[in-house]
């Protein structure tokens, strides 16, 4: 049984956290393993063609993940099928838990290339990608992750065409390629999503995501849109212990300087680069945040240019 089928199994929905490019990274997820774990990780997503060039080490990182975080779920775009087949060959030295292929970024450069969501324009493409992944994936479950259109919403013809391909798993963001953040997401189109599974392909699991901002609204979507579970992403940022169901005024202050510190310490013993140092700083502002003199300690630590300094700025806070 794949690991979203023990997942429902055992708890009857799924709760995921989104994979966020410069978010979600081993660092941040093994915090999160400790104050609210998800059902359910997903690395960055790698680069196919990237992995493949001179430029491994580069983009290698993207994946890693330790032991704790599993189950872990490994994301990969690009537009080359062979290059899929040979990233997924380092994939499977690596104990993860299935094999994501992002068919849902609309950043231009990706785009630009017929990468990520433009491959919703280009379905002969996309179904190569997904014979390949599936050949070359073995016994890991395969998965896409996506949206309703690229410029026009074509739930129907998009995701039934995906259903058709025998997917393990299919997220679908509520909207479009071409939509920034400002139109909601169309949960409506999302369950529309669960009833074309339901006659297309009853294996594969559905996840709804977009604009969920705790695990409240999280269940509540399940029910109302009938989805196999939910994907949660740009909300962790305002509350890293989103996944125990605290909310962030129950979350003392202490906790949260001690959380920024134990973060730095994951980071520096992963990363050991300060020069990396200002990409920090949105933890800085999603841990230190909701307490009477937040805001004044985050502009004095945001000032800061190393790991050392802000450990003492906040040694000195709780002191
Ligand atoms: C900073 C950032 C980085 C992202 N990186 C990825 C990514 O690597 N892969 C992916 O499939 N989606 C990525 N996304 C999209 C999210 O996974 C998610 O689909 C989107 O944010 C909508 O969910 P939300 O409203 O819960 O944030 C990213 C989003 C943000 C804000």
């Amino acid at each position: 049984m794949n690991i979203y089928k023990q997942i429902l199994e055992k708890k009857g929905h799924i709760l995921a956290l989104a994979p966020m490019e410069g978010v979600t990274d081993t660092v941040f997820r093994q915090v999160l393993c400790e104050i609210g774990k998800p059902d359910l990780f997903f690395t960055e997503f790698l680069n196919v063609e990237g992995f493949c060039s001179k430029g491994r080490e580069k983009v290698v990182h993207r994946l890693d993940f330790r032991n704790i975080e599993k189950p872990v779920v490994v994301q990969l775009w690009g537009n080359v099928p062979e290059y899929y087949a040979e990233t997924i060959e380092y994939v499977k030295t690596l104990n993860s838990d299935g094999i994501d292929i992002n068919m849902g970024c609309s950043v231009r450069d990706v785009l630009s290339s017929g990468r990520g969501s433009a491959l919703i324009n280009d379905k002969v493409l996309a179904k190569e990608i997904i014979d390949v992944v599936k050949e070359s994936a073995g016994d890991l479950p395969v998965s896409v992750k996506t949206r309703i259109g690229f410029d026009k919403i074509e739930t129907e013809e998009w995701i039934g065409f995906l259903l058709e391909q025998g997917l393990d798993m299919i997220t679908v963001h509520g909207r479009l390629s071409k939509e920034g953040y400002a139109t909601p997401s169309r949960w409506n189109e999302i369950a529309k999503c669960v009833k074309l599974r339901n006659d297309i392909s009853p294996k594969t699991v559905i996840l709804g995501n977009g604009d969920v901002k705790d695990i409240g609204q999280a269940k509540e979507y399940s029910d109302k849109y009938s989805v196999d579970g939910v994907m949660i992403g740009r909300a962790i940022l305002t509350n890293p212990w989103l996944f125990s169901g605290k909310k962030p005024e129950e979350i003392s202050k202490e906790e949260r300087v001690t959380t920024l510190l134990h973060h730095l310490g994951i980071f520096e013993k992963e990363k050991g680069n300060m020069d990396i140092f200002n990409s920090q700083k949105k933890y800085i502002k999603a841990y230190i945040s909701n307490f009477d003199g937040a805001v004044e300690l985050r502009t004095r630590l945001m000032e800061l240019n190393t790991a050392d300094e802000v450990r003492e700025e906040l040694l000195q806070f709780v002191s």
